[in-house]
């Protein structure tokens, strides 16, 4: 006999307990983006590797260990699950030349790919919903985007996310200072972690990531970024600051951030909290100038967030009551004629634009009732073959005391519409 068939190991389910927290935020975000202006785009899932390597980086823990990639054996090609969606939607912009319209204000949603250890808060499938702004230069845009994000925060009930923001200066700022740091680096190495030694050679930035506390003090000594920070980074990051402060959004420098994917320059942010354990970033972005060339068309600058949906459910779930949703009614039938008869008055409940379950399967009215007691509907909605012979219903309130009424089905409506609008 063959074993029990379980989901990949990191990837979950999301089961119908957990459906209306995903529902509020999913109806939260996208009213929220409305209010911004923001579009949709929606991008394949599999993308071809070479995107992903040429924009996240080649010498990044996503590309040289996490990406879920293979041969495509029809045609050799190599593919990828994306690990992220910024370098997707930036192709998709250059693929059908939107910028041509003018900047371009956009948001998607959904599942990405990381083969990370998975532990709380980290999947190997995880959702994002994420936001990016093409064409326009900032720092106007920056504090758009975390004015927004501070305005979501507020929107879904959440307290104790926390703003760290830090700026990586141009290309050439950040060349000169890897040379200081390597070199410092260098003359420490026999402190580092093989982690740490392995990052010096490929990425030395990410050597400032480390989570390792024997690496600490190291860190702290460590020539700092904004030494050798060019003039206009430093005037677009000086103003970002002043338009926060100016919208009352707190935020710290975290100069030791530096972001775990390559395309970035100028400002970058991360929203923190404390609750959520090692895995603490729920919204992560920043200005990403170079990537538009970097994929092939003429420069044009750039930023973006995306923010990790199941570490804020997590939150959402902590502290925000969530009500699941229920139906309207819970309709019984018995009997042959009431069958089919129920099956119409349920249509037309619904075209009253009522949600209504309709009882499947048999059964006696007792059985049937329980099943509406517990499916948590507000009213019962009874037909018999007495009710179908003489086209009406019987109405019963499930949640409130109340007498069960014959009445036609628009009288039905017109009561459940107006105890559901009381109730609510
Ligand atoms: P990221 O920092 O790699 O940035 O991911 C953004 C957020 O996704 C994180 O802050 C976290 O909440 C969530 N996340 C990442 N990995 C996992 C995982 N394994 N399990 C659960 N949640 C996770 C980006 O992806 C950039 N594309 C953001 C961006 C958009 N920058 C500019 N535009």
């Amino acid at each position: 006999m063959s074993g029990k068939i379980q989901a990949v190991r990191g990837m979950n389910d999301v089961l119908p307990e957990e459906a209306h927290l995903w529902e509020f935020f999913e109806d939260t975000v996208r009213e929220w983006l409305r209010v911004y202006g923001y579009r949709s785009l929606r991008t394949p899932i599999l993308e071809k590797t070479d995107l992903f390597v040429r924009s996240i980086g080649a010498a990044t823990d996503i590309v040289e260990k996490e990406m879920y990639t293979f041969t495509d054996e029809l045609n050799g090609e190599s593919l990828t699950l994306r690990p992220e969606a910024t370098a997707a939607c930036v192709r998709a912009v250059i693929e059908h030349n939107l910028l041509y319209a003018g900047p371009q204000r956009l948001w998607y949603w959904g599942p990405m790919f990381r083969h990370e250890r998975p532990q709380k808060g980290r999947y190997r499938q995880f959702h994002q919903v994420g936001v990016e702004a093409l064409g326009l230069p900032g720092p106007d845009i920056d504090a758009e985007h975390l004015v927004m994000c501070a305005r979501l925060w507020r929107l879904l009930g959440l307290r104790g996310v926390t703003l760290e923001v830090n700026t990586l200066g141009s290309a050439e700022a950040r060349a000169r200072y890897r040379t200081r740091l390597v070199q410092y680096l260098e003359r420490h190495e026999e402190r580092l972690d093989a982690d740490s030694k392995r990052r010096l050679r490929a990425n030395p930035l990410r050597v400032l990531d480390s989570k390792n506390p024997a690496l600490a003090e190291l860190i702290a000594q460590a020539p700092k970024l904004a030494d050798d920070l060019d003039e206009r980074s430093m005037k677009a990051f000086d103003e970002l600051q002043s338009l926060l402060r100016e919208a009352g959004i707190d935020f710290s420098i975290n100069a030791r951030l530096v972001r775990g994917l390559d395309y970035y320059n100028g400002a970058v942010y991360e929203w923190v909290c404390d609750r959520l354990g090692a895995q603490n970033a729920v919204c992560a972005g920043g200005r990403y100038d170079g990537l538009i060339e970097q994929i092939g068309a003429k420069p044009a600058p750039a930023c973006g967030f995306a923010m990790g949906i199941e570490r804020l459910l997590v939150l959402i779930k902590e502290e925000v009551q969530v009500t699941a949703r229920v139906p309207d009614v819970y309709l019984l039938r018995q009997g042959d004629r009431a069958e089919r008869y129920g099956a119409r008055v349920a249509e037309l409940l619904r075209d009253a634009g009522l949600a209504v379950v309709l009882h499947c399967g048999g059964g006696s009215f007792k059985a049937q009732m329980k099943k509406a007691d517990a499916s948590g509907a507000r009213f019962a909605v009874i037909v018999g073959d007495d009710e179908a012979g003489a086209e009406v219903v019987s109405v019963k309130p499930l949640r409130e005391v109340g007498e069960q009424l014959r009445a036609s089905v628009r009288d039905a409506v017109a009561i459940i519409t107006n105890r559901a609008s009381s109730d609510s």
